[in-house]
């Protein structure tokens, strides 16, 4: 080990309080990318993250402006022009904290229970951004850094990067790198450190189901017009057959099949039925037929209902015939799909099956399409390495049921392929009441990133 290797890690474990203070700080800021009233919360988390990088040592950072929420840019290209051009992404955006009433302490007043820290963003991912700032940190501190970074902190993930393709797309030369490290992923277990190779993209839809004028007394008028719930619920229900496929016609038509060395690969993850059912409390397993789990979520597209919205849902009864019905409807998507043209399909499905009952409408809140990154790369080998001597044991490769669409634009606009890894566990409640962050994987990320960034400089 080199000399200011072990400087750096060993000041990352003296500084591992100031860590957690600094990390308690990142989360507090509500910065949910989805919510209006958020803005002002969204524009502190750009300037943390950019005061952040500024005391860490990177130069040229900016706060830059999209058409939506802004991203953050910093460098530091003093490595010199024989050490590669490595460019960190992360997200400083969070998901809604609700429901509210279900979190044991508030989402954005951190509290440290045990060896987890709780509240939103702490796993998804602002904890993940903390690892890569505080180990470029660390190396700084003991030394020069080994490689040329840029980093690329944007505020729209959590609903679809809707305005990155644009940014990257003019931002070109500012970007380019020879590839991108994303820590926006997690572990498939505690002591399994994971390389993620592939992620799902996301098609999200809102559909918009009404009937009669205004609501109506459903003794007066019940028997008189097709209810929009009901009709709402008869629509979704036909979007699946019996064996748990997608009705719409072509949606598989695209679908890359898993090869016979994939699925022995995927079979030998330490992850099995019964995880999936410890992890989801759900009475049984559901999906398409004829693949396992696993295959089923990293491998497969799926629809589903986020969110149904009609009638009377308040205490007590109230006899009406609703006027509307609405659901949020996304599909994950896998290669080679086309998320435009999975919208087509489902429009063509309405036009098709629509009653006319009723009147619909259907909007594209986002898009993106999956994405599959090679492994043979020395920087996926490299990180491999890093993890191994963090955790004394090589990595797991898997591909990820989640989206982050950051990934396929940068294949696509950049030609460059991401390192996809991070430090969440998968009863990290992402998404969910109660999220949190395991403390000591936190830790352990950090050092795996001065490692990795050590690595790719020699
Ligand atoms: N970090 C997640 C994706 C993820 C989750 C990767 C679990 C690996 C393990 C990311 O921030 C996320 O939740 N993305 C959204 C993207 C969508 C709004 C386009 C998602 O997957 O729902
Ligand atoms: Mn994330």
């Amino acid at each position: 080990m080199t000399t200011s290797l072990s400087a750096a890690l060993a000041f990352a474990r003296e500084s591992q309080p100031r860590y957690l203070v600094e990390l308690i700080e990142f989360v507090s800021i509500a910065s949910v990318s989805t919510d209006p009233q958020a803005k002002p919360e969204i524009q502190r988390a750009a300037q943390w993250v950019a005061s952040q990088l500024r005391s860490i040592g990177m130069n040229n950072v900016q706060i830059l402006p999209t058409a939506g929420h802004p991203v953050v840019y910093g460098e530091n290209l003093k490595a010199g022009p024989k050490k590669p051009v490595v460019l960190i992404y992360g997200h400083y955006d969070v998901q809604p904290a609700e429901p509210l009433e279900l979190w044991h302490s508030p989402a954005f007043a951190p509290q440290q229970r045990g060896e987890n820290l709780y509240g939103r963003g702490a796993s998804d991912m602002k904890g993940q951004v903390m690892v890569t700032l505080k180990a470029v940190e660390a190396l700084l501190q003991a030394g020069d850094l080994p490689v040329n970074l840029k980093w690329l902190i944007e505020g729209e993930e959590e609903i679809g990067s809707p305005h990155l393709e644009k940014f990257i797309m003019d931002n070109k030369e500012l970007l380019a790198c020879d590839f991108a490290i994303n820590p926006d992923s997690g572990m498939v277990a505690l002591d399994m450190p994971t390389i993620t190779y592939g992620l799902r993209g996301l098609a999200y839809f809102e559909l918009r189901v009404s009937g009669p004028a205004h609501d109506l007394h459903s003794g007066m008028f019940g028997g008189s017009v097709h209810n929009p719930a009901q009709a709402l619920c008869e629509l979704i229900a036909g979007m699946h057959d019996r064996e748990g496929r997608i009705t719409l016609p072509g949606f598989y038509d695209r679908v890359r099949t898993l090869d016979q060395a994939e699925r022995r690969e995927l079979a030998r993850l330490p992850i099995n039925d019964s995880f999936y059912l410890e992890q989801t409390g759900a009475p049984a397993l559901y999906g398409e037929a004829n693949y396992s789990t696993v295959e089923r979520v990293g491998g497969r597209p799926t629809l589903e209902v986020n969110g149904l919205l009609s009638g009377f849902t308040g205490e007590g009864t109230k006899t009406v015939l609703p006027a509307h019905a609405m659901a949020k409807i996304s599909m994950r998507l896998v290669p080679d799909q086309d998320p435009y043209e999975v919208e087509r399909q489902l429009r063509r499905y309405l036009e098709e099956h629509a009653p006319g009952t009723i009147r619909w409408e259907l909007l594209l809140h986002s898009a993106s399409p999956a994405s599959i990154s090679n492994i043979q790369l020395p920087a996926v080998t490299a990180l491999a390495q890093a993890l191994e001597d963090t955790w004394g044991k090589p990595p797991i490769y898997k591909r990820e049921g989640g989206s982050v669409p950051v990934v396929a634009q940068m294949q696509s606009i950049l030609g460059i392929e991401s390192v996809i890894t991070g430090f969440g566990l998968p009863d990290d409640n992402l998404h969910a009441p109660n999220e949190k962050l395991h403390l000591p994987t936190y830790f352990k990320g950090i050092e795996v990133f001065i490692r990795y960034l050590d690595l790719l400089g020699s």
